[in-house]
């Protein structure tokens, strides 16, 4: 597919009031003008139309709330829009959540999945991008760095969720010769995530006062990239891969969760005191590796963002925008997803 600023784009994004997929939005329309965007969410709890104050009167900007479950709204979207490319980020997300839950992680993660593949087969849509994670390689040590081709061992229900969604995604290239690519990424960080999530939790945590709480010993490993950095490698891959390669994206920064803490603590005057080990999830990854060495060969991707630079300024992006944490805090987000959608759901 061709990368030019004057050509028209329509583009599908589902999940796009999440962490990565409003980061991902904002990236799209600063780049490309003419790129018209359709954000398609159901906007769960992890769902935020605060995260896309942005967009407000963006011409080439659509919000839509629907549910990728529901054939009815798929159906309807692909009609009124026509899309040409649908980037799939909706999914249910949390570890924690889907072994309290794990029905609801097969149900969107993998049938939702389903749902998407069977429209953009059946409107024969330009290319289908999957937005999948390190996760579905299971748990191995640093130096594993598994390739696109290594097995999946997904070790708990949302990874093993996301590893079926990838099988099914596979499978309609297979089958039907949809045109598909898929995206692994490591640990993203960065402004506009859910503060269930590692780093907002515990920059979150902090500004309360509150202590931070850490699986196990703290020693679990993972690797973390900055998420405009993710948004760089997924704009390289809509534009320049073939059809039905999978790309790696990840970090050279792997870092034990105690690490992180630490330098958190650190960077924001805290001590120590603020630590609080809890016993570890069931199912708990050790470590995740994965190698980013085919997209930088093929695509002339790496990750750009230093780790420390990146998460000072992520500190500092939540410290500047505590409202926005507080609105969620509170619920109140919630609220404002009801009354900002009231008149922009989809007939179903
Ligand atoms: N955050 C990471 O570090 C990371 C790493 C690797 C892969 N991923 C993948 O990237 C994607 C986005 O992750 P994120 O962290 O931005 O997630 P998120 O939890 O912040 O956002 C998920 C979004 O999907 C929406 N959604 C959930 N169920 C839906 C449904 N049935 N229909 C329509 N919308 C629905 C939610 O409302 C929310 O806006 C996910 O597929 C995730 O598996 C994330």
């Amino acid at each position: 597919m061709e990368n030019s600023n004057i050509e028209q784009r329509i583009i599908l994004i589902t999940g796009g009031a999440g962490f990565i997929g409003s980061n991902f939005i904002e990236y799209l329309l600063k780049k490309y003008e003419n790129y018209k965007i359709i954000n398609f969410d159901k906007l769960t709890y992890a769902g935020n139309v605060n995260n896309l104050f942005f967009t407000a009167e963006h011409p080439n900007y659509t919000f839509f709330r629907g549910d990728i479950t529901v054939e009815k709204d798929v159906e309807n979207v692909f009609e009124q829009f026509n899309p040409e490319i649908v980037i799939n980020f909706a999914a249910e997300t949390h570890v924690d959540r889907s072994i309290v839950n794990p029905d609801k992680f097969l149900r969107t993660n993998v049938l939702g999945t389903q749902k998407l593949i069977n429209q953009a087969q059946e409107n024969k849509i330009e290319r289908f991008i999957q937005i999948s994670t390190d996760e579905v390689y299971g748990s191995v040590k640093p130096t594993a760095l598994c390739t696109e081709n290594s097995s999946l061992h997904p070790d708990n229900p949302y990874a093993a969720s996301k590893a079926a969604a990838d099988h099914c995604v596979i499978a309609a290239q297979n089958t039907y010769s949809l045109p598909i690519n898929i995206i692994r990424s490591s640990n993203n960080f960065g402004p506009y995530q859910f503060p269930e999530k590692f780093v907002p939790l515990i920059i979150n945590n902090l500004l309360q006062k509150e202590k931070i709480p850490l699986y196990g010993d703290g020693k679990s490993i993972r690797n973390w990239l900055f998420v405009k950095d993710f948004c760089r490698a997924l704009d390289l891959v809509m534009h320049e891969a073939e059809a039905g390669e999978i790309y790696n994206v990840a970090s050279d920064n792997f870092i034990e969760n105690i690490e992180l803490v630490k330098i958190i603590l650190e960077k924001t005057k805290n001590d120590e005191q603020f630590i609080n080990f809890v016993k570890e999830r069931p199912g708990h990854d050790h470590c995740y590796s994965i190698s980013y060495k085919k997209i930088k060969k093929e695509l002339g991707w790496k990750p750009k963002m230093n780790f420390l630079t990146g998460l000072e300024q992520t500190i500092i992006w939540y410290q500047n925008h505590q409202n926005w944490l507080q609105e969620i805090n509170s619920g109140l987000y919630q609220k404002m997803n009801e009354e900002i959608t009231k008149n922009n759901l989809l007939e179903s």
